[in-house]
């Protein structure tokens, strides 16, 4: 799935190249190339799928020229992960019902390739045998409200049964959360087969199963691309956590310490880049000269000296044409501020 904006991670991301397009840690790849790398190892490579916006059709050609044209599926709007997971799901299941999806977001850190790959090969053998929507679980560190957060019932198993699921909680409940001790967080990398998924859609999202159900006859014929130009845009907006996992009775899910991180804010990526003393993080400063400065995250040009004192949980980012000051308790909100700025324009 590449079709997200990276609205959290403005002014690095912005809508015309979001952050899956971007080579957030500096080493000469992006989120997207190295989602693609991983997904290669466990799969063939003409049967990986990128769905993306049909705006970002020529960044996913420029970040990845092997990729054939006829793998990269393109939205005309932007509705969220339901739509973009139905579509695929409908489309595959017209091949194989019995086909095994593995969803990937393009925009994730795995430091730990090895354990994510172990863990793959646990979900798909155990959909071998057993109808179930499953997710990676993500052992929580902080009360973070951006994540989907999934209670499970704790047993010997690798494989987890999900008593619920909640989508993005308020600050209060990601707390109660936390302290609970028997909650994970969503990695939003979700493994199912293509006939569960739909069976699901029928029942919990009955709108993007009729509309995408329509479909049927046009799937992986030449008629494709204009059912859905057609279609897609009638899409209710909704992303698949609040579709389908906050409502389904057969969710699964295997806690996985795979050095996972969204990169979705700027926290998640102060949360993994070297900090000096103080906790702070600076990316890309010919010199830093910090006092009093503790905890946050400061990113400016690779020419310039960045002097900061007395500022404490700050987000500072300087880029060529807007410069960022917030407060990490606040950084979910940096969403809306492109919104703004939108209306304001
Ligand atoms: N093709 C396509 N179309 N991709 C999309 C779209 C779309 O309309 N919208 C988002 N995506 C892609 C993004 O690029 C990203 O790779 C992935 O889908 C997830 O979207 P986000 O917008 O990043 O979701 P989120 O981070 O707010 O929440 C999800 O991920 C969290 C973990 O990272 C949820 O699944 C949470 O429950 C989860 O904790
Ligand atoms: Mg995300």
């Amino acid at each position: 799935m590449a079709g997200g904006v990276g609205s959290r991670f403005w002014p690095q991301s912005r809508e015309d190249k979001p952050k899956q397009f971007i080579d957030i840690l500096g080493i000469g790849k992006s989120l997207m190339q190295m989602t693609w790398d991983r997904a290669a190892k466990f799969s063939a490579k003409e049967n990986i799928l990128i769905l993306t916006n049909r705006v970002y059709e020529k960044l996913i050609a420029e970040h990845l020229p092997d990729v054939s044209q006829g793998n990269i599926l393109t939205e005309p709007s932007r509705n969220n992960t339901g739509p973009c997971i139905a579509y695929a799901a409908f489309k595959l299941y017209q091949k194989d019902p019995e086909a095994i999806m593995i969803i990937l977001p393009s925009d994730h850190l795995i430091l730990k390739e090895d354990i994510y790959y172990q863990k793959i090969k646990a979900a798909t053998t155990y959909l071998q045998k057993n109808e179930a929507l499953l997710t990676l679980g993500i052992q929580p560190s902080r009360p973070d409200t951006g994540y989907g957060y999934i209670q499970y019932s704790n047993s010997h198993d690798e494989i987890k049964e999900v008593l619920s699921f909640k989508e993005k909680p308020d600050a209060a409940t990601a707390e109660k959360y936390i302290s609970e001790k028997n909650y994970l967080w969503n990695a939003g990398i979700f493994i199912w087969k293509a006939k569960d998924v739909i069976t699901a859609f029928e029942k919990y999202a009955p709108t993007l199963f009729q509309i995408f159900d329509k479909g049927n006859a046009y799937y992986n014929t030449d008629m494709e691309q204009s059912f859905i130009e057609e279609n897609y845009p009638d899409s209710p907006n909704i992303s698949i956590d609040y579709a389908i996992m906050e409502k389904a009775e057969n969710v699964c899910t295997i806690p996985a310490d795979i050095g996972w991180s969204d990169l979705g804010t700027w926290t998640s990526l102060w949360a993994v880049k070297e900090k000096d003393a103080n906790n702070n993080a600076v990316i890309n400063a010919e010199e830093a000269i910090l006092s009093n400065t503790k905890n946050c995250i400061i990113s400016t040009r690779k020419e310039k000296l960045v002097v900061v004192d007395n500022l404490d949980d700050y987000i500072v980012i300087d880029e060529k044409d807007v410069l960022l000051i917030y407060p990490k308790s606040k950084e979910q909100e940096i969403k809306g501020v492109t919104q703004r700025l939108k209306e304001i324009k």
